[in-house]
This record gives C-alpha cells, sequence and structure tokens, in this order.
C-alpha cells in the first residue's frame, strides 16, 4: 500500500475511544467519540496471561481500575470483571476492560474504522503483536479497507506482519530515533505515527516522497491543528473530540 492507494483512515482520530471525556479504553468511550461523530479510533491493545487480546494502556492495572499489579499476568476471566470506568467518574463505575473482540463488534456495526496500538506488555513484544494480527483475521471479515496496526516497538509490528501481513502497518515514534527510517522501510510501513511536536514540513515532505503517510497524536490544540492541516497531515489522533469537529477541516471552536 502507498500513497496512491485505498487508507483506512479518515484525517480525525478519537484517542483511547473519546480522549478524555469517558475513561478511555472502553466501550464507553467510543460511544462518546462516536456521538460527536468520529467514524475513526485509536486504542491500545494488549494480552492478558492467556492470550485474550484487551484494550489497556498502562502495563499496570492501577491507574485506571481498582485492581493492581501488571495486567498481561491476570487472565481474561479476572479481566474482564474488573471495572474500568469507576476512576474516570460515577457515571462510569462498573464499565469493563473491553477485549478487542467486543470492539470489533461495535466498530463493524457501525462501520468505524479502527486504528490498533499493539502495546506489549515488556516482553511479549512479538508474541502480542502475532496474537493481535492473528486475532483481527479471524474477527474482522474484511480487515484491510478498515483497520491500521501502529507500534512504538518494532518487534511488534513485526509480529503482526507475520500473522497478518494485508493489515496494513505503521511505526510511532517519540523520537526521531537513530535508524527509525530505515526500521519503518524494513518492517514494511505505509504510515509513520509521531508525536506532533516532531512533525514539521521537510518531514512529511520525506514522508510522502517515500509513498508514506504521516500521522500525529496527541493533538488537543486548535493552532496545532492548523499548523499540521497546513502541513498535508494525513491522520490527527486527538483527546478533545469534543473540539475538534471530524467532518471536513472545521473545528467545533
Ligand atoms: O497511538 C498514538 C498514541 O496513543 C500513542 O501514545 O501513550 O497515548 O498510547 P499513547
Ligand atoms: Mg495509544
Amino acid at each position: 500500500m502507498s500513497r496512491h492507494e485505498p487508507w483506512p483512515l479518515p484525517l480525525w482520530i478519537a484517542h483511547r475511544g473519546a480522549g478524555k471525556l469517558a475513561p478511555e479504553n472502553t466501550l464507553a468511550a467510543f460511544r462518546v467519540g462516536a456521538s460527536h461523530g468520529y467514524r475513526a479510533f485509536e486504542c491500545d491493545v494488549k494480552l492478558s496471561a492467556d492470550g485474550v487480546p484487551f484494550l489497556l494502556h498502562d502495563s499496570q492495572l492501577d491507574r485506571t481500575t481498582p485492581a493492581r499489579g501488571v495486567a498481561g499476568l491476570q487472565d481474561w476471566a479476572e479481566l474482564s470483571r474488573t471495572d474500568a470506568g469507576g476512576w474516570h467518574s460515577r457515571g462510569f463505575a462498573g464499565e469493563p476492560i473491553p477485549s478487542l473482540a467486543l470492539i470489533a463488534r461495535y466498530v463493524q456495526r457501525n462501520g468505524f474504522a479502527l486504528n490498533i496500538e499493539i502495546k506489549p506488555t515488556p516482553g511479549q513484544e512479538q508474541a502480542t503483536g502475532a496474537a493481535v494480527g492473528r486475532a483481527c483475521l479471524q474477527l474482522w471479515d474484511s480487515p484491510e479497507p478498515l483497520l491500521l496496526f501502529s507500534s512504538f516497538r518494532p518487534e511488534a509490528l513485526q509480529g503482526a506482519r507475520e500473522t497478518a501481513p494485508q493489515i496494513p502497518r505503521a511505526l510511532l515514534l517519540d523520537t526521531l530515533w537513530p535508524g527509525w527510517w530505515e526500521m519503518a522501510q524494513a518492517l514494511g510501513c505505509v504510515a509513520v505515527v509521531t508525536n506532533y511536536r516532531l512533525m514539521d514540513a521537510a518531514l512529511i515532505e520525506r514522508l510522502h516522497g517515500a509513498g508514506l503517510r504521516g500521522l500525529c497524536y496527541t493533538v488537543n490544540d486548535p493552532a496545532e491543528a492548523q499548523r499540521l492541516l497546513s502541513l498535508g497531515i494525513d491522520g490527527i489522533i486527538t483527546d478533545a473530540v469534543d473540539r475538534f469537529s471530524p467532518g471536513a477541516v472545521g473545528l467545533y471552536d
């Protein structure tokens, strides 16, 4: 896939479902994002101890649930009973940690696109990518037009490539570390997703010149969004689903 071929994502992508308006990486967050008109979502996916892909940002359960410890050391039966909403606000108490299977059903029923950030428990990079790739081929009837994998961890993208080579991949970058360009090429990435502070005219031109797309996270400031739009950015991942209208290039503010 190059820039001249079909691309799975619209410009505006809701971060962790709906950013901060609802508990991140829950189905409730996706519903809130959708209620603001979003049709594409980013979420973080890792594996339970018994190999079930599920949504959670941190390696530890502590910040977003009442449970403690490394999430990836618990079986899905236990994780699926864990409250991932009450930490955010009372109205979301009882909202469960979702499996990737649940989110797959929701986005497919609604015709939404999904950017799955493969966020492995440290030490499980390749296995997580491979398992998520395998799961997506089972969960989506036709995954190619609606899915993008991304990861900060090249081994995770390599794992996904081994089991689901047809699902497009993007390298996530928080810094432009030595060798990132060669790594993106070696992994057959179709896009690079950078911290918005890294994106400038030279970088987007370099990406576009090589047939790659350039996306940014996590853009919540209208002036910053405008700067990226004028550069010709291909995707903006945002928490501010109530501020940025996903229709055309308009902002709510
Ligand atoms: O995928 C983009 C963004 O989500 C990466 O950062 O820490 O929010 O997962 P983080
Ligand atoms: Mg993420």
